[in-house]
């Protein structure tokens, strides 16, 4: 095979990794390639891939451990390590729930005891305007903070929670009760921490999951963290993904924060497989 290609995709993240074909077995060579892409480039999409549940969690095993997601009505029913993110229902109706999920700014899942490393989504139907997703450059926030911020910064702890942070409760506001299959303890992050390859900071504080720094109240605490969001999702550390069918997409799940875009026509719809990968 000849070596695969890069091309931007946005001003700061978004980049197209051309040349891959993901349905057969990756060798090692490729997954060398995409492993230091990946690292500098941590929002990677791989365009007109076909690949089944069983192809994706396979895919994702290559860079660690795809998880059973506590969200239990969406799991895949073959393959639990991965789930559907829909906007229909199993009678193929609206799933409103689906509409609005995962709408805030957000990273996946810090409060399980290990963060997770990366997530895939790969587009089976997607609307025929709009319906992105949008990725915030969390290692540019942090290089453009000012010092003051920066000092702040390096000696506090986040504490990660499910729904609980300044925009938590808004997201989930009329939602039915959704299952989950396990219960969730606060858990304490740095601030701040580094690519484990690249040693570039990152600021790891999302608006939805991170719900108060150790030894600080929540009144002082949550308008930092809103500062912090509203910093970090600027247009000039900001990419909208516009979907096509066959798009993969992986993200990392510290150098990002996501959203899904939310701007569709909800009658369209919207339907992809997701994992989310754990370090090994
Ligand atoms: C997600 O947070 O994984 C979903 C993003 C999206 O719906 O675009």
């Amino acid at each position: 095979m000849s070596q695969p290609q890069l091309r931007p995709l946005g001003a700061t993240l978004g980049t197209e990794a051309v040349g891959v074909d993901l349905s057969q077995p990756v060798d090692e060579e490729t997954l060398g390639w995409i492993e230091a892409a990946f690292a500098e480039h941590p929002v990677l999409v791989f365009r007109e891939q076909k690949l089944g549940p069983a192809e994706l969690a396979a895919f994702g095993r290559r860079f660690g451990k795809p998880k059973i997601h506590s969200l239990v009505d969406y799991r895949h029913d073959d393959h639990p390590e991965v789930s559907w993110l829909t906007n229909v229902d199993k009678d193929g109706k609206i799933d409103w729930f689906g509409v609005k999920r995962a709408t805030d700014w957000h990273t996946d899942s810090p409060y399980e005891d290990e963060p997770p490393r990366l997530a895939i989504l790969h587009a089976k139907e997607v609307p025929s305007a709009k319906g992105g997703t949008m990725f915030a450059d969390m290692r540019a926030a942090y290089d453009a903070l000012d010092d003051a911020m920066k000092a702040r910064l390096a000696g506090l702890t986040g504490l990660h929670g499910r729904h609980d942070g300044p925009y938590g409760v808004r997201l989930y506001e009329g939602d039915p009760e959704q299952r989950l299959d396990r219960k969730y303890t606060e858990k304490a992050r740095p601030a701040v921490v580094r690519h484990p390859v690249t040693g570039r900071p990152i600021l790891f504080v999302n608006p939805l999951h991170t719900h108060g720094f150790a030894g600080m109240s929540k009144d002082e605490a949550w308008p930092l963290i809103e500062q912090l969001a509203e910093h970090s999702t600027q247009d000039r550390f900001v990419y909208y993904h516009r979907w096509r069918v066959g798009d993969l997409l992986m993200w990392d799940e510290q150098a990002t924060m996501h959203r899904g875009a939310g701007d569709y026509e909800p009658s369209e719809r919207r339907i992809m497989l997701r994992t989310i990968v754990y370090p090994n």
